[in-house]
């Protein structure tokens, strides 16, 4: 899908007038956005303007106090998380959902092994092992032992780790929240060029970030939130890094 067929056929996942208050807070208010196969969007704003908040009723983790979500035309309610992972999102947060006791490979294959039955399991681990070397590699990602236990790797190990689980999971729409705030330079780069080869893969990617650079070299589209509000979405090649940084700022007046 290119770049203009944006706007064409039924979105992958729609929302509307998506609401989220906490108690007198509004967090997040009447949000109208539709997401396609096949497109990365970046949602920036302010601190504290509600991108989190949206992104987390996306992925079933918070429930909208008002509006709806739709998936593929049809209206969903995830009432848990895994509601949203069977719908097909993935996401990834910063405080990062790996199991510190488990080594890379098994965090890799977390509920997704290549079989169930332990004993079985153990025969396959070497197999296991050696498919999650050769997707490290394959993401350029600097992970010396899949051996190694998570609780002694650095926060961009970790990350990187949780990059290498989502693209074996397989999803229709990844989702980051500020991904590349734990990584090095080397996993930022292995980041990037992963969400493009997803969007290769027809994958929709919705990705907060603060670091201008990267939205503007990875995505189609940008969604500017403030105060809870969506308040503009630009195709990323009619606009620029000072109108964004404007709209954050000063909002649309
Ligand atoms: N669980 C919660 N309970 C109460 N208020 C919350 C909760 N989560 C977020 N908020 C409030 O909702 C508003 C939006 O927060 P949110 O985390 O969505 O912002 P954000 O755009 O992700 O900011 P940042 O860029 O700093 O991560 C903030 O005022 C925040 O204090
Ligand atoms: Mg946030």
């Amino acid at each position: 899908m290119t770049h203009m067929d944006i706007g064409a056929g039924v979105p992958f996942i729609d929302t509307r007038d998506l609401g989220k208050r906490y108690g007198g807070l509004h967090a997040v208010r009447d949000v109208s956005l539709s997401i396609y196969a096949g497109e990365v969007m970046a949602i920036v704003g302010d601190n504290g303007a509600g991108k989190s908040t949206f992104i987390k009723m996306l992925a079933g983790d918070h429930a909208p106090t008002s509006g709806e979500i739709i998936v593929d035309g049809r209206k969903v309610e995830f009432k848990h998380p895994r509601d949203a992972k069977a719908a097909g999102i993935a996401t990834i947060y910063q405080d990062l959902a790996l199991c510190e006791n488990l080594n890379v490979t098994d965090n890799i294959f977390l509920g997704n092994e290549l079989t169930k039955n332990p004993l079985l399991r153990l025969l396959q681990s070497r197999k296991m092992h050696d498919e999650a070397r050769a997707l490290l590699d394959e993401l350029g990602i600097g992970i010396p032992s899949t051996r190694e236990l998570v609780v002694n790797m650095s926060g961009g190990q970790r990350q990187a780790t949780t990059l290498a689980r989502v693209a074996k999971a397989g999803a229709r729409l990844l989702i980051l929240d500020e991904p590349s705030a734990a990584l090095g330079v080397r996993e930022t780069r292995a980041l990037l060029d992963l969400i493009l080869r997803f969007r290769g893969q027809g994958k929709a990617i919705l990705i907060i970030s603060h670091e201008m650079r990267d939205v503007f070299e990875i995505t189609d589209r940008i969604a500017v939130f403030k105060r809870g509000a969506l308040i503009a979405v630009r195709r990323t090649k009619e606009t620029t890094p000072d109108e964004i940084v404007s709209l954050i700022i000063k909002g649309n007046s």
